[in-house]
């Protein structure tokens, strides 16, 4: 099999495909000949050595796949062979052939193509655990999406939309016009523009019931800022930290830096929470994951879950995919597709 290894920390180039002998399935997994391959925010982050809980290089990262079913390990059962499916990977994804444990491997709706399911797991998860599970976003209610056009964002907008609520992302303004396509009511430039004074303009001063924010550092400070009586500010990434070309030692301390501490009084006092999501901590919580993938599969069923590939990219040129995105490209999600 092909892997694409991070030999080491640095920028696109340190992507090197090597050949290794192929897994074997152990008791209770699934090998998977891999057809596409999903990218996220957190490869590159660990491609720069910005991620802590990615490997040491030389290592080979990915969190999503999806293939066909080639072997199965003891105990799982082997009339599945030869299926369609798609699978949450601890790492490892971006191969040719992967293992992973039958529980994170699901089968695709058939109104799906391998590249569409390979843009599932980690976004529309992530979305999900946000947007509906901890966010508790209502009918009725008002949710800000920062980083609207990239895949968690547009997997939060589905889910948002379905829930019929009002919408509010921040992107680049390049993205607009398919943002508004895709049904987001308010499109707020937040490069030009301070996101927090669009914000309350647009809602008379009153702010947001949700926000959702993966940029870290002083956003979240705005963020919570920007929420109304009732609010909820769900963290869930730094992306912010990629912005500095200081060392990693340097953006670190900044980020910690500018990163904001609740203080219980007056989260009480505010009506306001805050909560945090980690999809890449929730391995031990498969129940949970089967069940909200099944609403998610059900969503893609029913047409309201509308996985976007803005680009593929093949599975020798997953440096140009990295940059592709690192340079705010991308529209959703990106993905490598092998020749198997
Ligand atoms: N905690 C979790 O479980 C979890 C799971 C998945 C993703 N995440 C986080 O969610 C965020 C989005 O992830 P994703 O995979 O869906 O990626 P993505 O949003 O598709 O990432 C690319 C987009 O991010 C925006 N961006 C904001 N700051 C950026 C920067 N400093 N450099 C480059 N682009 C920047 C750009 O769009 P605009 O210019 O239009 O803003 C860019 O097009 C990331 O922070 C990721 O780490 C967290």
């Amino acid at each position: 099999m092909r892997q694409i290894v991070i030999t080491q920390h640095g920028d696109a180039g340190v992507l090197k495909i090597q050949e290794k002998p192929d897994p074997k399935p152990s008791s209770g997994e699934i090998l998977i000949q891999v057809k596409a391959i999903g990218i996220n925010f957190a490869d590159i982050l660990a491609r720069k050595g910005l991620y802590p809980d990615a490997p040491k290089p030389p290592c080979v990262v990915g969190y999503e796949v999806a293939g066909v079913i080639e072997s199965v390990g003891e105990g799982v059962d082997s009339s599945k062979i030869g299926n369609a499916v798609f699978a949450l990977t601890r790492f490892n994804g971006y191969s040719d052939k992967v293992c992973a444990s039958e529980n994170a491997v699901f089968p695709i709706p058939e109104s799906l193509d391998f590249e569409s399911a390979a843009a599932i797991p980690v976004n529309y998860l992530t979305a999900y655990q946000l947007v509906y599970v901890m966010g508790g976003l209502k009918k009725g209610e008002s949710v800000l999406i920062h980083n609207a056009g990239g895949g968690v964002g547009l997997a939060a907008l589905d889910i948002a939309l379905h829930l019929e609520t009002t919408t509010y992302g921040t992107s680049s303004a390049g993205k607009h016009a398919f943002l508004r396509k895709r049904g987001l009511d308010h499109p707020i430039d937040y490069r030009k523009h301070d996101f927090l004074a669009s914000v309350l303009a647009l809602t008379n001063g009153r702010g947001l019931e949700l926000i959702i924010d993966p940029i870290g550092g002083k956003n979240w400070k705005k963020s919570y800022n920007a929420l109304r009586s009732t609010g909820r500010l769900g963290m869930f990434g730094v992306s912010t930290v990629t912005e500095s070309t200081a060392g990693k030692v340097v953006q670190f301390a900044k980020l910690l830096l500018h990163t904001p501490w609740f203080n219980p009084l007056r989260l009480m006092n505010a009506n306001k929470s805050v909560f945090g999501v980690n999809l890449g901590h929730m391995w031990r919580e498969r129940e949970k994951i089967s069940a909200w993938m099944n609403e998610i599969i059900k969503g893609i069923e029913d047409g309201w879950i509308r996985p976007h590939v803005d680009r593929s990219f093949p599975f020798e040129q997953a440096g140009e995919a990295h940059t592709y995105i690192e340079a705010r490209k991308n529209i959703g999600k990106i993905v490598l597709v092998t020749d198997g």
